[in-house]
């Protein structure tokens, strides 16, 4: 098992909300507030190009409509993904995780890939993002960390980059979703962090695996959260939490 490569904060969809989420102008505005580790959403076009969105569709954060992952990239990285957030992103594109790679690469930053496949797309989509990140990272001395809630998609990414490490997301507490991150050879579960306390993190220690937790924004639930033995905070306030590393 490789070591464990992520700073404990982590910047959710770039900056949260703060700028339009899973864009390069959130990664920038994010690393101006001092983060460097990052989460983001990726998927496939239509011919499988790996790029930045969280949802199936398109409305809630462009223009368009219809489900993202039926468009080829030629019409994708066409897309205004500022525009909906304020006028000053205006044009802001979607960024394919090539484009994404560069410069975080450049710039020695972590990175928590969520496979967050068009619904029906799940093995596929983890194989390609898989194989996509191992040509992208290839030789910079850095791994990402690839994270799904859909444990198809991590079979995935390891059949095609079993080298990068996997972190099971869940938000609940499902029969049996200690011994499927143990199954799919995860360094990590990443839960809501409604479901954490003293008693998660135990479990998950003496398997073996980190305990990280998403969105926290709030003050107190942090404190809680660290308290309780957590490893790593996903959150959206990257300008009320200032990362210590
Ligand atoms: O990866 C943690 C978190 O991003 C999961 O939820 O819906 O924000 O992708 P969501
Ligand atoms: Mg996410």
């Amino acid at each position: 098992m490789s070591a464990w490569p992520f700073p404990f904060w982590i910047a959710h969809r770039g900056a949260g909300k703060l700028a339009p989420e899973n864009t390069l102008a959130a990664f920038r505005l994010g690393a101006q507030h001092g983060y460097r580790a990052f989460e983001c959403d990726v998927k496939l076009s239509r011919e499988g190009i790996p790029f930045l969105l969280h949802d199936a569709t398109l409305q809630r954060t462009t223009p368009e409509h219809g489900v993202a992952g039926e468009r080829p990239w030629s019409e994708l990285s066409r897309i205004d993904a500022g525009a909906w957030h304020s006028r000053g992103y205006a044009g802001e594109p979607i960024p394919s995780l090539d484009a994404l790679a560069t410069y975080v690469i450049a710039n020695r930053f972590a990175l928590n890939i969520e496979i967050k496949p068009t619904p029906g797309l799940e093995l596929l989509t983890g194989q390609v993002v898989g194989r996509e990140t191992r040509r992208l990272w290839q030789g910079s001395g850095q791994l990402p960390l690839f994270s799904s809630f859909r444990p198809e998609a991590l079979t995935g990414a390891r059949e095609t980059a079993p080298e990068v490490p996997r972190a099971l997301l869940i938000d609940s507490l499902r029969e049996g979703w200690l011994d499927e991150a143990r199954a799919l050879d995860c360094q990590a579960v990443v839960t809501n962090y409604a479901l954490m306390n003293f008693e998660t993190t135990a479990r998950i220690h003496a398997a073996g695996l980190k305990a990280l937790v998403y969105t926290v924004n709030d003050e107190a639930a942090a404190q809680w959260l660290i308290a309780n033995g957590v490893d790593g905070i996903i959150t959206d306030a990257v300008d009320r939490f200032s990362p210590a590393e």
